[in-house]
C-alpha cells in the first residue's frame, strides 16, 4: 500500500500487520493501517467510509485505546480532503487534531513499537549486512598440546559485585506487551540456571503505567538473579530523571541500572528524539545519588573513546561497547515504516558504528580499569572467547536469546550450553585455563590494528600490541 506522507500527516508513517490493532466502530470493524503522530490510516472490513463517534483500537496484547470525536465536523476526528475522495474499501485516513487525542495517540505508537519490534526480529534478517564485527580480524592461537582438563576449566567472572560461573550476560531486550512477561520469564529461569546476570528491555511503557509493571517482575519467580534495568537517554529529557531511574530500579529491585544510548536509532525512528543535549550532565547526576551501580550501553553503533572518557569522568560503573555487527536497529526502524524517505535513510545506516571486536579493543586499552561488556553480534563462544582476550568482562547477547525465547525456554538453555561449550572449547584448544590467561593467546590482524589506529587509539606499539603477546 502507497502511504503518502504528506496526505494526513506532517510526521512519516509506521505501516503495520493487521493482527497489531484491530479496530471497533461505529462504521463498522476494521484494522490499524498505518500510524503517525497526528493520524491514523484504517482498513474497514466493508466500506472505506469514517467512523462518527467514538474509535476503539484494541492492540495485540489486549489492551483498548478510546478515540473519540466526529468525522464530519471539526472536532478531534478529522476527515481530510484526500479521504473524502477515497473510494469504498479504500483506507481511511484520520487526522488527529485535538491535543488529548494526540497523547493518546502517542501510548499507542509506544506500545505498537514493542510489538513491532519484536515481530521484525522474529521474521525478518535485520542484523548488519556485512555481519563484520571485526572478530574475523582477530584470533587465538591454537596450541595443540595444553595439558589441560576440560574439569580443571575456569570461566567465573566478577562484575559489579556478582560473582558469575561465565562471562555472559542476557542483554535487556524489551519483550513486548502481549509476550514481554512470558519472554522475560523464561530468559530469567535460563538465566538463572547458567548463573549469568540478565538485562531487561526498557522499562518505559511500565514507568508511563504501572498496570504494566508485572512484564518485568521476573524476581518474584527467580529472585536470585542478578538483574539489570533498564532505560533510554530519549526517557530522560524533560523529567526528573534520578526519580524515574530509582522507579526503575524499585520497580524490579535491580542490582544494577542500563541507560541505553542509542542516537541512530531514535534520528532513523519515525517518532524519535531528535536531541540530545545535556545528556552527559543528566548521566553524572544520577549516578552520584542512584545507590546501584549504573551502566551506560550502546545498542550497536558502538561507545566511541571519546564518549566512554567522559562517562567514566562522569563516574558511571561500568560501560557495554554495544559494536556493529549483529542487530541493525538503524535496520528495524527503517522495517517499521512505508515511508521512501525514512527507509532509504534507515538502509544507508545498516552497518553503521563501530565493530564490537574493534570497539571493545580500544576501551579496554584506554579504560583499563573500567569494567566492560562486549555486545553486538556475539554469536558463538569463540566470539565469547576473542571478546574476553580482548578485554571484555562480560559477553552481552541479545537476538539468538531472543529467537530462542520465542520458541521456548528449553532452547534458551540450549543455545546458552552452545555458547559455553564454544567457550570452553576454545580455551582448552589454545591453551588458557582461566578467562585471564584468554588475552596472551590472542592475535591480531593488520588491518584489526589498522583499524584500532584510525578509531582514535594512539599508533605506539605498546598500545597498539597490548594484550602483551601477539604473534
Ligand atoms: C528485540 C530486541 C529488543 C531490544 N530492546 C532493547 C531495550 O529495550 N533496551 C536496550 O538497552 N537494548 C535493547 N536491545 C539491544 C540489545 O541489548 C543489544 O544491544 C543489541 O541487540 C545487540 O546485540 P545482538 O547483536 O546480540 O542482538 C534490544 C534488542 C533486541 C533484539
Amino acid at each position: 500500500m502507497l502511504i503518502r506522507d504528506d496526505l494526513t500527516s506532517a510526521a512519516p508513517f509506521v505501516t503495520l500487520r493487521r493482527h497489531l490493532a484491530v479496530v471497533d466502530s461505529a462504521a463498522g470493524a476494521g484494522f490499524v493501517q498505518a500510524l503517525a503522530a497526528d493520524a491514523l490510516v484504517i482498513q474497514f472490513q466493508d466500506v472505506g467510509t469514517l467512523p462518527s463517534g467514538s474509535l476503539t483500537i484494541v492492540l495485540d496484547a489486549g489492551r483498548s485505546f478510546q478515540l473519540e470525536g466526529k468525522a464530519h465536523d471539526s472536532g478531534p476526528l478529522d476527515r481530510t480532503t484526500a479521504s473524502l475522495t477515497t473510494p469504498s474499501k479504500a483506507p481511511a485516513h484520520i487526522r488527529i487534531t485535538d491535543p488529548r487525542q494526540r497523547d493518546i495517540l502517542a501510548d499507542l505508537l509506544t506500545l505498537i513499537r514493542k510489538s513491532q519490534h519484536i515481530e521484525i526480529c522474529a521474521t525478518t534478517d535485520i542484523e548488519a549486512s556485512d555481519r563484520y564485527t571485526g572478530f574475523s580480524d582477530v584470533l587465538l592461537r591454537p596450541m595443540a598440546l595444553p595439558e589441560l582438563s576440560w574439569a580443571d576449566l575456569d570461566t567465573s567472572r566478577t562484575f559489579l559485585g556478582g560473582r558469575f560461573a561465565l562471562p555472559l550476560l542476557i542483554t535487556g531486550m524489551t519483550g513486548g506487551l502481549a509476550q514481554g512477561a512470558e519472554i522475560n520469564l523464561r530468559l530469567a529461569r535460563a538465566a538463572a540456571a547458567a548463573g549469568i546476570p540478565m538485562g531487561v528491555g526498557s522499562q518505559r511503557v511500565a514507568l508511563d503505567n504501572p498496570q504494566h509493571a508485572a512484564i518485568f517482575a521476573v524476581k518474584k519467580t527467580v529472585p536470585d538473579l542478578f538483574l539489570i534495568g533498564n532505560i533510554g537517554i530519549a526517557q530522560l529529557r524533560g523529567v526528573d530523571a534520578l526519580e524515574l531511574c530509582q522507579r526503575a530500579v524499585e520497580m524490579i529491585s535491580a542490582d544494577a541500572l542500563a541507560i541505553h544510548v542509542n542516537v541512530l536509532q531514535e534520528v532513523v525512528q519515525v517518532e524519535g528524539d531528535r536531541d540530545f543535549r545535556g545528556v552527559l550532565a543528566q548521566i553524572a547526576a544520577i549516578r552520584e545519588r542512584l545507590g546501584v551501580p549504573l551502566l551506560i550501553k550502546e545498542v550497536g553503533a558502538g561507545l566511541d573513546l571519546e564518549t566512554a572518557r567522559r562517562l567514566q569522568e562522569a563516574g558511571v560503573a561500568a560501560l557495554d561497547c554495544g559494536g556493529k555487527g549483529g542487530t541493525s536497529w538503524s535496520f528495524i526502524e527503517g522495517e517499521r515504516t512505508s515511508a521512501a524517505v525514512t527507509r532509504a535513510v534507515a538502509a544507508t545506516f545498516r552497518d553503521w558504528g563501530i565493530p564490537t571486536a574493534v570497539a571493545m579493543a580500544l576501551l579496554r586499552r584506554d579504560l583499563p580499569q573500567m569494567p566492560l561488556v562486549a555486545t553486538g553480534g556475539i554469536r558463538d563462544g569463540l566470539d565469547v572467547a576473542k571478546a574476553v582476550a580482548l578485554g571484555a568482562d562480560l559477553c552481552g547477547i541479545g537476538l539468538p536469546l531472543l529467537r530462542a525465547a520465542l520458541l521456548s525456554e528449553d532452547a534458551v538453555h540450549e543455545a546458552l550450553l552452545i555458547f559455553a561449550q564454544g567457550l570452553k572449547t576454545a580455551m582448552l584448544c589454545s591453551g588458557a585455563r582461566t578467562l585471564h590467561e584468554l588475552p596472551r593467546r590472542l592475535h591480531q590482524s593488520r588491518a584489526f590494528t589498522d583499524q584500532l589506529t584510525s578509531y582514535g587509539m594512539r599508533a605506539s606499539s605498546d598500545a597498539v600490541d597490548f594484550p602483551p603477546h601477539p604473534i
